[in-house]
């Protein structure tokens, strides 16, 4: 490959689920993939698991998305250092599902700084590296409580990953200009270990038994490869929009 290979920084990075697939699939892909995450040490241990699968250095950087500061000061570290950045996924996200006419002012604003804000800081500063560069891919990691009529996400959640497809379709409007790329991705239920946690076996038995059409749960692979897609150039022409993967969950309404 001529040049430097493409950088693209995934925030949550480290955990069971999506953005740490997401992570390795870049990774596979040809990236430069810097790790972020909330959770010093498990951020420590994946990006140098990653590094070794990968046979290469991985830059991990400790960032909380709901802390301004860090965020505007890692994105700049990182493209002053790679000297580019060309894909931000916004994988950062946190629910608790509380009905609301019992919901704490705690939750609702816990769930909308990170989910939401924290999706919008990211771009914000993401979005003057790529526009200085000339051009870039944001994928923003919605759900399908978005829009989806249920009790089971939380109102809050629901509320804030409607706000990032918003977010998501006014800033391609105003980028694509600058040719930056900006879309959302909409998981259904992908299997990881905590939401064996939040949700009962009921939950799960009924993705099994015919809410997805598939008849199965979704693994974290099926989210990444959608991110894969849009991260690279096939998706040269695909902007503004929302990728359900959901099995599905969703076209079934
Ligand atoms: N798992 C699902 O069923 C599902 C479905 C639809 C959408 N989503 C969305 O996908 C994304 C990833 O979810 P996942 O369940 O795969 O988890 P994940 O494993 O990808 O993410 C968990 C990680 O997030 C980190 N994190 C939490 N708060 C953070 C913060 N404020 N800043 C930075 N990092 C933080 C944690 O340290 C942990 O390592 C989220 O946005 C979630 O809302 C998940």
């Amino acid at each position: 490959m001529a040049g430097n290979p493409r950088v693209a920084l995934v925030t949550a990075a480290a955990g069971a689920g999506i953005g740490a697939a997401v992570a390795r699939r870049l990774a596979h892909d040809g990236f430069d993939v810097v790790v972020t995450d909330a959770h010093q040490r498990r951020c420590r241990e994946f990006t140098a698991a990653l590094a070794e699968e990968v046979g290469r250095e991985v830059a991990g950087y400790h960032l909380d998305v709901t802390d301004h500061d860090q965020v505007r000061s890692v994105i700049s570290e990182v493209a002053a250092t790679k000297n580019r950045l060309d894909v931000l996924v916004n994988n950062a996200g946190w629910s608790r599902i509380e009905p609301v006419a019992e919901m704490s002012l705690e939750t609702w604003q816990r769930c909308l700084d990170v989910d939401l804000t924290g999706t919008f800081v990211c771009m914000r500063y993401a979005l003057e590296a790529m526009i200085a560069r000339g051009g870039g891919s944001i994928i923003n990691i919605s759900s399908i409580a978005a829009w989806e009529m249920s009790a089971e996400h939380g109102a809050a959640y629901s509320a804030a990953k409607a706000g990032v497809l918003a977010l998501t379709r006014v800033a391609a409007a105003e980028n694509g200009v600058h040719g930056v790329r900006v879309n959302a991705v909409a998981p259904g239920l992908i299997y990881n270990d905590f939401l064996r946690r939040i949700y009962p076996q009921e939950f799960f038995d009924s993705y099994l038994s015919g809410k997805a059409f598939l008849g199965r749960v979704g693994q974290p692979e099926d989210v990444a490869n959608m991110v894969s897609f849009l991260a690279s150039d096939e998706a040269g022409y695909v902007t503004g929009e929302v990728f359900t993967v959901s099995g599905g969950v969703s076209a079934r309404g």
